[in-house]
């Protein structure tokens, strides 16, 4: 068992719905504990480095309208093998195959729209985490 630090983004539709609360107490509950936090927008040239590996494919015009749409929330979460509890937590990124009790299972409908996003291994949550929370 490692402790792992793994970055999330509660994404414009979360803001929006007023869901930032409740998306968040769902990895509180778990025992992962939130060590920053801040609310921002995305600008273009954020999201192409973000989304790097998305840029060129045929939804990323859309995923860049869409995370450049409205307020974001990222956060640094940490506890044992937290990328993988992360990733489980939230369910699968299609909000109508992701199982009931996953955040997008319960709050999302959407391929796109699906509230939040997380790191998806521990090379992509030290990339993420230095993108939105840099040490200088
Ligand atoms: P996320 O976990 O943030 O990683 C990439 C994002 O692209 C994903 O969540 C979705 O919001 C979006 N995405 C992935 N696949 C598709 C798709 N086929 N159509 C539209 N959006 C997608």
């Amino acid at each position: 068992m490692t402790v792992q630090q793994t970055l999330i983004l509660l994404k414009p539709d979360a803001v929006e719905r007023q869901l930032i609360g409740r998306i968040l107490s769902r990895f509180e509950q778990k025992g992962l504990k939130i060590i920053n936090l801040r609310l921002f927008r995305f600008t273009q040239e954020l999201a192409r480095q973000h989304y790097a590996e998305h840029v060129g494919k045929p939804f990323y015009s859309g995923l860049e309208e869409y995370i450049m749409s409205g307020l974001v929330v990222a956060a640094i979460l940490e506890g044992p093998e937290a990328v993988a509890v992360v990733r489980r937590l939230i369910g699968p990124t299609n909000g109508i195959e992701a199982p009931p009790g996953t955040i997008r299972g319960d709050f999302s409908l959407s391929n796109q729209q699906n509230l939040i996003h997380a790191s998806d291994s521990t090379v992509s949550a030290e990339r993420e985490i230095n993108i939105f929370f840099p040490t200088i």
